[in-house]
């Protein structure tokens, strides 16, 4: 069940801190000192077998577990839980080589080659069967192991591979079709098939949406992508299955809730984990990486239900795979980790222990570097251990949020298809502008679905959701009607869920409750940036609206609209709805959700900044712990009354956190 709050190691109440092992690219010589390394660096779960397919199956159906025997002994007698892989990550070759039609297909037709890593289909059959007989074999060797903690099914499911379009892929989705349509007519009424000839009158004419001359049918994609996510839980589920009968530890599987995937929707994933676990690395292509790691963080947790979460891996330092692979300046590790824990991860792991020295990866980061243990990286593997050691009572905490921001992969599919107003509108750039906003107002936020439940939040932001049910837009609605208040942003509400024009004008879904009318999208070049009569300026997007119940807070002053509301509100019911019409700067937007926010009665968690410094507090009982990070160059003080937990030091009444410093501080007797 999603959001158990299952503990993967013996001490219910520990951060505990763990890793990826890979001992198969080291000689035996070298793992004894690995282990005594890991013991000297606290290291209490360790992530084993991930790849393993090629050493523990040499040739079909011929097992040699002797290594992996060895390592889970040595990792057991040295008191190391075990976070166990099944090994399904990658085929080994002799499974491509003997049946290349498991290898994936591009939209193109073409095939991709093995070399690399998650050569397979996911719809394979074939490929099923492989990796379950050896699922079966490793759960029946090691599933009532004292040492194993948790299941880890394969890496990171879907990384690469999500999107196949191979003719086994084709009649798999057409079965996922049959299932959601029942009848053909269904699906042409869904896809809209009476455009440009497309109507069906056979399932199997029905192709995945290859490559074509022109823009594709944009339902076709939509329904693909979901069939897609599905295929790819559902070989989750295959091996959870297997799993379950040999043992009764917790599974789960890495997610990757980080900006460049999107082909997964882990809402509806989340549920099927017994933990929910993350893998999570800076993003310096991004303009702010450390505000996405806080918004991943807290995405993460809205995946966990609000229950504790697993950090399944990030890096000391640079990864390998960015163009510019940035090393993190010194404390910034700390930083990035407890910005995690602050928002609440349990455990922390990390991309892996000992750097390779062959393979792809060799130029990527871990625990124990190239240079050894008289290293700079090394020490402060040491002190963050040190650091989550005494923490140990933050471990079962919950977050405060009193504010929700909705979203949803559905819509990050559909709004980013062929034939859009604008390319240079992102969905994600959308969410992250609004969650940035009100990082920065100090405010702290739950991610939540679309679907999810908003009645406990006195703040509602639905950034850019352009793809929204009847029944979401009527729970977002009667929220409004309730009292509740949401800030809406261009390009929501357009399409229902099957990608279908919401008719008599934009934002289709929440005209009414936004109490405005759009009959035209104005999107701007990029590059072009256009003023409003309020000081502030905006870019990306304008649209010819109209207010009807709203009033309006701001206009155009120039640009190709002036005059026309860009900003408005409106009282509906009980409640408030802003609109904002158009991409505003960070000022400007912050602004706007600062008085938003002010009329619901938002409680912020720290103080507004520039980005440099987030406070969040989880709670437990009678406690409260309040994470203070200073990310920034300069000193800052915050109001607070406790316990430091890392210097041990008694604060009463003002915290100073020094440039680039954390601390966390327990507050007693105070309840949310
Ligand atoms: C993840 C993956 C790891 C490793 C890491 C490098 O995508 O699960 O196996 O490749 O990235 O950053």
């Amino acid at each position: 069940m999603s959001g158990n709050c299952v503990h993967v190691h013996r001490e219910a109440t520990l951060i505990t801190l763990g890793c990826d092992y890979n001992p198969e690219q080291w000689p035996a010589e070298v793992w004894a000192e690995d282990v005594a390394l890991m013991r000297a660096a606290g290291i209490g779960l360790v992530a084993i077998n991930i790849f393993g397919w090629s050493d523990l199956e040499t040739h079909p159906g011929e097992y040699d577990f002797k290594r992996l025997d060895r390592i889970v002994e040595l990792l057991h007698e040295n008191g190391i839980r075990i976070n166990l892989g099944t090994a399904t990550a990658s085929p080994p070759p002799w499974l491509v080589t003997r049946h290349p039609e498991i290898l994936p297909m591009a939209a193109d037709g073409t095939r991709r080659y093995p070399g690399g890593r998650q050569a397979f289909c996911p719809s394979s059959p074939l490929f099923r069967r492989h990796a379950l007989d050896l699922v079966e074999q490793v759960a029946q060797r090691y599933g009532a192991h004292p040492a194993v903690a948790l299941w880890h099914v394969s890496n990171e499911l879907g990384c690469h591979n999500a999107l196949c379009y191979c003719d086994v892929s084709a009649h798999a989705f057409r079965s996922w079709l049959i299932n959601r349509y029942r009848t053909l007519d269904r699906l042409n009424q869904a896809w809209g098939t009476a455009f440009w000839s497309q109507r069906y009158g056979d399932w199997n004419e029905i192709l995945p949406p290859r490559q074509a001359l022109s823009l594709r049918n944009p339902t076709q994609m939509l329904d693909f992508h979901r069939f897609s996510s599905d295929e790819v839980l559902a070989h989750y589920e295959a091996e959870h299955e297997v799993i379950r009968k040999h043992s009764t530890i917790p599974v789960t599987t890495n997610f990757m809730v980080t900006a460049h995937i999107r082909d997964l929707d882990y809402w509806r994933w989340a549920p099927r984990m017994d933990v929910i676990a993350n893998d999570h690395y800076l993003d310096h292509r991004l303009g702010d990486p450390a505000a996405e790691l806080s918004f991943a963080a807290d995405l993460t947790r809205g995946l966990a239900g609000g229950k504790p979460w697993i950090l399944m891996e990030q890096s000391t330092g640079a990864v390998n795979w960015q163009p510019h692979n940035l090393a993190k300046r010194p404390g910034e590790m700390l930083r990035n980790t407890l910005t995690h824990v602050a928002r609440g991860a349990d455990t922390i792991c990390f991309f892996q222990w000992r750097a390779s020295a062959q393979g792809s990866e060799k130029f990527h980061s871990a625990l124990l570097p190239h240079a050894g243990t008289d290293s700079e990286q090394w020490r402060e593997v040491l002190e963050l251990s040190g650091t989550l050691r005494k923490l140990a009572d933050v471990a079962g905490a919950a977050v405060e949020a009193d504010t929700a921001v909705l979203f949803g992969w559905e819509s990050w599919w559909a709004a980013e298809q062929e034939g859009r107003p604008s390319t240079a509108v992102s969905y994600l750039d959308q969410v992250h502008a609004a969650y940035r906003g009100l990082r920065e107002l100090g405010v702290t936020a739950d991610v939540v679905s679309p679907d999810g439940d908003l009645d406990r939040y006195r703040f509602v932001i639905v950034p850019g959701l352009y793809l929204v049910t009847d029944q979401q837009a009527a729970r977002i609605t009667k929220y409004v009607q309730k009292g509740g208040t949401v800030l809406v942003t261009f390009f929501s509400g357009i399409a229902d869920q099957d990608d279908r024009i919401r008719l008599g004008g934009y934002p289709g879904a929440f005209r009414e409750v936004l109490g405005v009318s759009a009959e035209e999208f104005f999107p701007l070049k990029p590059g072009t940036t256009i003023a409003l009569d309020n000081g502030g300026t905006a870019s990306l997007w304008s649209e010819r609206l109209r207010t009807t119940t709203a009033k309006t807070h701001a206009a155009y002053a120039d640009g190709p609209l002036p005059g026309v509301p860009a900003i408005t509100s409106n009282q509906f019911g009980a409640g408030h709805a802003w609109y904002v019409a158009t991409a505003l700067d960070p000022i400007g937007l912050r602004d706007v959700l600062r008085a938003a926010a002010h009329q619901a009665g938002v409680e912020p968690t720290g103080p507004e900044n520039d980005g440099e410094v987030e406070v969040i507090r989880r709670h437990k009982n009678d406690k409260s712990y309040v994470f203070a990070i200073n990310h920034g160059a300069r000193s800052i003080e915050l109001a607070a009354q406790g316990t430091d937990l890392i210097s041990g030091e008694q604060v009463s009444g003002r915290l100073k956190v020094t440039p680039g410093g954390v601390r966390v501080i327990e507050e007693k007797g105070r309840r949310p």
